[in-house]
């Protein structure tokens, strides 16, 4: 008795098991439905307002979903973001201790380095980093790269390039930060070579001096 009495029991669950996964359309009695449905959204799909908000500040209330990736994410194969402030101390100090992530380069991809400083930089400082590309009487106030890049870091070329610099607009959305750092690379090949002993008064304490007024 005990026993037909457990494989009734049995028997019963199991149609009740089955009888409720039958069909998504007709669910019939839902229990713990979060199960059943994903609470996957759509990314561009219009939200619900009373359950969603794009306000930080009212992310307790509703569930805050902005359309955004979270914070800190780099895209697959992206370098780490480019962490230092746009300010005085970051152009001066905190740049100088970024090092070129790349390895040395040569050959093709040099090659690419100087189309892309050709195409983005050269309208304005000449295929050679002088101060005298095309664009540069109607921009006013372009600055020689090479005169100034042997006092430079590594870094405050880059940083240049990543937030611009006066009459300069940045051109972080326009090249990624391998290939600014390329253009880093392709600069230093046309500046003059290094003699042994630099003459008194050579390109550093000027290009410091140049760029303290930001
Ligand atoms: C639209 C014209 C224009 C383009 C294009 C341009 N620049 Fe400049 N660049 C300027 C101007 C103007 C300045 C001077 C800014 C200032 O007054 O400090 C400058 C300054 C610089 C400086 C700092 C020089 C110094 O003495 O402080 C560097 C480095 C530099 N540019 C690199 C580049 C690179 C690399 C590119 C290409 C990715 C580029 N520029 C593209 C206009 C341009």
């Amino acid at each position: 008795m005990k026993k037909t009495a457990i494989i009734a029991t049995l028997v019963l669950a199991t149609a009740v098991v089955f009888i409720s996964c039958d069909s998504k359309r007709q669910p019939g009695k839902i229990y713990m439905p979060d199960m059943a449905y994903s609470r996957a959204y759509e990314s561009y799909a219009p939200r619900d307002s009373t359950k969603f908000t794009m306000d930080p500040n009212d992310a307790g209330n509703r569930i805050f979903y902005n359309n955004m990736p979270a914070a800190g994410t780099i895209k697959r194969g992206d370098q780490f973001p480019f962490t230092v402030p746009n300010d005085s101390n970051g152009l001066i100090n905190l740049s100088a201790q970024v090092k070129n992530p790349l390895a040395p380069m040569a050959g093709k991809e040099l090659e690419e380095a100087g189309r892309l400083f050709n195409i983005n930089c050269a309208i304005c400082h000449g295929a050679k980093g002088e101060a005298n590309g095309p664009m540069a009487p109607k921009i006013g106030g372009v600055k020689s790269i090479i005169a100034a890049s042997p006092g430079f870091s590594d870094g405050r070329l880059f940083f240049v390039m990543t937030y611009g610099q006066n009459n300069m607009g940045s051109y972080a959305s326009q090249l990624s930060k391998e290939q600014r750092w390329r253009i880093v690379q392709y600069i230093r090949t046309l500046e003059p070579p290094k003699t042994a002993a630099p003459a008194a008064g050579a390109a550093a304490p000027k290009a410091d001096s140049a760029a303290v007024k930001k």
